[in-house]
């Protein structure tokens, strides 16, 4: 049989999402390039992996014990760099991380203190929201995962190392600035400028006004917490975002935190890998910098 480990990753992601199209997306791949690739490996094979039931793709017979071998392959191979890595040590190790969104704000200060003390790691940092970091840790991609809160459906080794407070904001002179205790029910009327569905600020905002049975309007959607900020500052509505995005706007007096009734909704902060991950060397000194010193170098406005 002459397969590639290429070969085999793809029909990994196929099997395991049972579409074509995710898979390519998964992968970073177009469409007409996995199926070339599953379709070279059933030749290889000399048996069809897939079949098509309607819309959507089952494995065959032939496909179920691949799939058992594939994963066997998959997992051998991420031994292999476990080795490899450590092998390396922290000395000259390489490091993957993936924050959520909102973490940024304070990752990128943590990465360059961890790397003045660790200058052989090579570091990859992806930063995106915490629905795709959950599939990302489903996957077991990344060494490490910072986010608000360990996902659910997946098992994770998480420990958390800083509060999260969401806080309220409106632009300097708006008439709520000047209020203090001001109740829930007050802002009913107010418009909200928001992160996307699939964001954990938005999911943790939501679950904050079901809980106390207040109305919440959303006005317009953005994935960035700096465009937020600059809709807030324009007008376009208030906003509840980390505290930990805050700093330049609150020194510079563009923006206030408003004194609501049972504000801030307090979040935490999480490292976390896959359960059962052996962490690399690398990846080991930054979640232990991470848990015992990040305080340090994060100041709060
Ligand atoms: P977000 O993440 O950037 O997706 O809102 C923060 C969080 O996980 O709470």
């Amino acid at each position: 049989m002459h397969l590639t480990f290429r070969q085999i990753e793809v029909f990994n992601a196929v099997a395991r999402l049972q579409n074509y199209t995710r898979a390519a997306e998964n992968l970073h791949m177009s469409q007409p390039a996995v199926s070339m690739q599953i379709k070279q490996l059933e030749e290889s094979v000399g048996l069809p992996l897939f079949e098509q039931v309607g819309k959507k793709i089952h494995l065959t017979d032939a496909g179920r014990y691949m799939h058992e071998y594939g994963r066997h392959f998959a997992d051998l191979l991420e031994e292999a760099d476990v080795v490899f890595e450590a092998l390396k040590g922290v000395e000259r190790g390489r490091l993957s991380i993936s924050v959520a969104t909102t973490a940024s704000h304070f990752a990128t200060r943590l990465l360059a203190e961890f790397t003045k003390r660790n200058t052989g790691i090579t570091i990859s940092l992806d930063i995106t929201n915490r629905e795709s970091l959950r599939k990302q840790l489903e996957n077991n991609e990344p060494d490490l995962v910072i986010m608000g809160q360990p996902p659910e459906g997946v098992d994770v080794e998480a420990d958390v190392f800083m509060d999260n407070p969401l806080v309220m904001i409106a632009p300097a002179g708006h008439v709520l600035t000047e209020q203090q205790n001001i109740a829930l029910s007050a802002i009913e009327n107010e418009s909200f400028v928001v992160r996307e569905p699939g964001s954990g600020t938005r999911g943790a905002i939501e679950r904050f006004f079901a809980r106390n049975d207040v109305n919440f309007k959303t006005g317009i959607e953005m994935t960035s917490n700096e465009a937020i900020k600059q809709a807030v500052e324009a007008g376009l509505g208030l906003g509840i975002v980390s505290i930990h995005t805050l700093e330049l706007e609150l020194e510079t007096g563009r923006l206030q935190i408003l004194d609501v009734h049972d504000f801030p909704i307090l979040r935490h902060w999480y490292i976390m890998q896959r359960k059962g991950k052996r962490l690399s060397p690398a990846a080991q000194a930054f979640k232990t910098f991470v848990l015992e010193q990040a305080k340090d170098f994060i100041r709060l406005p």
